[in-house]
């Protein structure tokens, strides 16, 4: 254990000095530098509170990029949290350095330190998101990531007139980390969430939220990009527009067969980019978002409201609201994934790996372990083959490549270790599950550093 905690403090040769900034830049234009406040008072639904923010905006600024830019950005942590940041769905081949899970990959930035984040963007487009990954600090802590073409190549879908983030969100009035503190020491689930959020506004649907509405002005007859970002924590929603048919163009920075539907479903950490036409008679038009839930769980299931409204239109009339799918609809919710396909054309194709070399069988469980702090003196537990992680004090790609023995085992199994019916009733009996930081090599991708040294 000592070992550890000197090791991370070691590690962390790369990072600097105090507040989170972003150095961004495209291996082809000049170097931009942005600097960032980190906490900030925040008010919404009548009641304020301090939140860690990135550049004092909330949401956070949108990362542009093209296709084939390299990317540095220069995170100062300001917070009283060690914190780290995860380039949502960014392929980081062979570079899982810059992914920024903390303690899965590296260490998390500590107060008052800075660490750059250098990757490249490659055979990616579209839209994707950058969030905390450590603690529930990604409730605030997030932003777009917004990926053009390279130079010159278009979309293949016609061209937008102009384009708009759509990132929704779940607000808490009370602090997140003092929820999951309790969550970790009673045992209890989350309590839900108090708004959903569109941009940060949870829209005038909501108590004192009037002024907390996003708003998009649209020309008639002109066509509209909108890059929606899922960043709730734990709700997938539907997003809809009152009189306006949506057409899907890309999902999670992979361009989609287009499809029109009249509400999207998106769960936490998707992105969708959709098109809109502004093809409807002018007046003001409610999107709304709000969350699909089929299993009787308790969900913050309040309606988040922002105004899709068409130029010279006054803000006196009032909206008219979409019809979202019922929150229990799994029927549209089958239907609308089964509609997400690859755009798998020449330019765009599909490169699924055919030939399989290994067979994995994961089972995700919930369990239950016991927790002498816990009301009930056990506690929810999630579970892969029966294995709940617990976090190491190291990342687990440093103590691989530094090759440091005692953080983790190689032994993660292939399979469940007691095999059951997988699609009856669930289990009752013994619900324990088995602790530990297991994981399964599944080839040496990132080579460990006496071997890189030897070469
Ligand atoms: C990152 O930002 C901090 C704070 O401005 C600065 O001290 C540090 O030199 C920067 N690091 C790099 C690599 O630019
Ligand atoms: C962050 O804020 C600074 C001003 O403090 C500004 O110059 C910069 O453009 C902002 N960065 C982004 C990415 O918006
Ligand atoms: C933020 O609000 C808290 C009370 O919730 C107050 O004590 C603090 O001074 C405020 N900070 C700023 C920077 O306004
Ligand atoms: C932040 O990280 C440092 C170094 O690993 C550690 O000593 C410290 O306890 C951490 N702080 C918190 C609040 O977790
Ligand atoms: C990014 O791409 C450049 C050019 O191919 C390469 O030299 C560099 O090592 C790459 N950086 C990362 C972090 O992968
Ligand atoms: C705790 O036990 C009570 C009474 O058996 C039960 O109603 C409740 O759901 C339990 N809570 C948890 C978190 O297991
Ligand atoms: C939206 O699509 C539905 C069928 O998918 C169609 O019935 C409806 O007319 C369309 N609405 C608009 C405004 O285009
Ligand atoms: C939302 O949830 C609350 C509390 O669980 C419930 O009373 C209410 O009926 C639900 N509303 C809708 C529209 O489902
Ligand atoms: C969905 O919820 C409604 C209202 O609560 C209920 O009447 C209906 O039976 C539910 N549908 C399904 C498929 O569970
Ligand atoms: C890693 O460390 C173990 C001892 O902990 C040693 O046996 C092994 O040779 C080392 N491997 C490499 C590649 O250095
Ligand atoms: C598993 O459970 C399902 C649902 O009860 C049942 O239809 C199926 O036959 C069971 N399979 C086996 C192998 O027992
Ligand atoms: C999971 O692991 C626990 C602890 O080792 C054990 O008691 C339990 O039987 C296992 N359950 C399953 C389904 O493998």
């Amino acid at each position: 254990m000592e070992m550890h905690n000197h090791w991370c403090s070691a590690s962390l040769f790369l990072i600097i000095s105090c507040f989170v900034g972003f150095l961004s830049f495209p291996a082809d234009a000049a170097v931009k530098k942005n600097q960032f406040d980190v906490v900030k008072n925040v008010s919404r639904l009548c009641h304020s509170k301090p939140i860690v923010t990135v550049n004092g905006t909330f949401p956070g600024p949108t990362i542009y990029a093209r296709e084939g830019n390299r990317v540095l950005i220069n995170v100062t942590d300001y917070a009283q949290y060690n914190l780290s940041i995860n380039w949502h769905g960014l392929k980081q081949y062979r570079n899982g350095w810059a992914d920024g899970p903390a303690y899965i990959t590296r260490c998390p930035i500590k107060t008052g330190h800075s660490h750059t984040y250098d990757f490249n963007v490659t055979g990616q487009r579209g839209t994707l998101w950058w969030h905390a990954h450590i603690l529930w600090l990604r409730a605030t802590v997030y932003g777009a990531i917004v990926i053009m073409p390279k130079e010159g190549t278009p979309f293949p879908f016609p061209q937008p007139y102009q384009e708009t983030n759509i990132v929704l969100g779940e607000w808490w009035n009370s602090d997140v980390e003092t929820i999951v503190n309790l969550v970790n020491k009673l045992g209890l689930p989350p309590q839900t969430s108090d708004a959903h959020t569109i941009n940060g506004k949870p829209g005038p649907l909501f108590p004192c939220s009037e002024k907390h509405t996003f708003a998009m002005e649209v020309d008639s007859g002109k066509t509209y990009l909108l890059r929606i970002v899922n960043a709730a924590l734990n709700d997938e929603l539907f997003f809809a527009i009152a009189g306006h048919n949506m057409t899907v163009v890309e999902i999670d920075a992979v361009y989609a067969k287009p499809f029109t539907t009249q509400a999207i479903l998106i769960a936490p950490g998707q992105t969708t980019n959709v098109l809109v036409k502004a093809d409807q008679s002018p007046s003001r038009y409610f999107m709304a978002a709000r969350p699909f839930m089929d299993a009787p769980i308790p969900v913050d299931n309040k309606t988040v409201t922002a105004i899709l409204q068409y130029k010279g239109i006054p803000n006196t009339v009032p909206p008219t609201l979409p019809q979202l799918p019922a929150p229990n609809d799994t029927n549209f919710a089958l239907s609308y994934t089964s509609k997400l396909k690859s755009l798998n054309t020449p330019q765009y194709p599909a490169q699924v790996p055919l030939p399989v070399d290994r067979h994995l069988f994961y089972t995700i469980g919930l369990g239950q372990n016991p927790c002498p702090t816990c009301q009930n003196g056990t506690k929810l537990t999630a579970s892969l083959n029966n294995i709940t992680f617990v976090m190491p004090k190291i990342g687990l790609l440093q103590a691989h490549y530094f090759n440091i023995s005692g953080v983790f085992r190689a032994d993660f199994p292939g399979r469940p270790p007691v095999p059951f019916n997988y699609t009856g009733a669930p289990l009752t009996a013994n619900l324990g599950t088995s602790l530990g930081t297991r994981l399964m090599e599944l080839g040496n991708l990132i080579p460990r550093k006496t071997r890189l040294n030897s070469t």
